[in-house]
């Protein structure tokens, strides 16, 4: 794996935890693999874009993060389980006074979600609104914190905030596109740490699902070069 920018080096997937860690706190961080023609998954799932590089990258940019926030489509869509570290992680993590495994955060508005599934197996939480299903919320409250912020639809502001409150102020998004899409209209997206992964995917659903209000503008921080599959990280400067 070699940096190529800013400062060309050589690193090994270890030195990814103190590229990724640089981030300034509060801070949320987007993380994405995505084919050379914007496509983020193939027969429903990202699973074809995955590579060793992007793997390193993906825990990585876990084990740096508080908290590991996504939305109930990706969850269903990509069958999630708890955050797990790799024993890398867990060194960094541990040497950096964090607790083992940061929470997965799944929002949701439906609470369409199965208080059995092993998203749930390990330290979680559900942002949900106000007018989502109490029968759902209470079966949910067994067995993870259900956080509501909103009324009728979540407010992703707010959910920012409960996070932060809560100690959790480094958060990592990974996804989905419709949760991304939502949270930079409301510039909540500071970072976008994109895996180009060296593939084309024709008529596949793509990074972003809607049309922005503007363009957004970004600004290169590191690119890194793993077996031809870059690792592009971003700063969001806005619109
Ligand atoms: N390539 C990649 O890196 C990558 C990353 C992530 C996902 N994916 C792919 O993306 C696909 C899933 O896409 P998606 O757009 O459905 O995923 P998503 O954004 O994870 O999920 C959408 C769902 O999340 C909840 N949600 C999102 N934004 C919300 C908001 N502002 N307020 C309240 N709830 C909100 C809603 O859940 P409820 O329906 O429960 O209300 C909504 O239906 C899968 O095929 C997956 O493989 C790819």
């Amino acid at each position: 794996m070699r940096l190529l920018l800013p400062h060309p080096r050589q690193l090994s997937p270890d030195d990814l935890h103190e590229i990724y860690s640089g981030q300034t706190s509060p801070c949320l961080r987007a993380g994405f693999v995505v084919a050379l023609d914007g496509g983020i998954s193939f027969a429903g799932s990202s699973r074809p874009l995955r590579t060793p590089t992007d793997e390193a990258a993906f825990h990585a940019l876990r084990a740096v993060a508080d908290a590991v926030v996504v939305g109930a489509g990706t969850v269903r869509a990509e069958g999630y389980g708890p955050v797990r570290p790799r024993p890398g992680g867990l060194v960094w993590r541990h040497a950096h006074g964090l607790p083992p495994v940061p929470p997965l955060v799944t929002v949701s508005r439906s609470l369409d979600l199965d208080p059995a599934d092993r998203c749930f197996s390990g330290p979680s939480l559900v942002v949900t609104c106000a007018s989502a299903d109490r029968h759902r919320k209470s079966r949910l409250s067994a067995v993870t914190e259900v956080v509501v912020a909103g009324e009728d639809d979540v407010d992703l502001s707010a959910a920012v905030c409960a996070l932060h409150e809560r100690g959790f102020t480094r958060l990592l998004c990974e996804g989905g596109p419709q949760l991304l899409a939502a949270l930079l209209q409301r510039g909540l997206v500071e970072e976008l740490c994109l895996t180009l992964t060296p593939l084309l995917l024709g008529a596949a659903p793509h990074l972003l699902p809607t049309a922005l209000t503007a363009p957004q503008q970004l600004e290169l921080r590191h690119l890194i070069d793993g077996d031809g599959v870059l690792l592009a990280r971003y700063a969001v400067t806005g619109a």
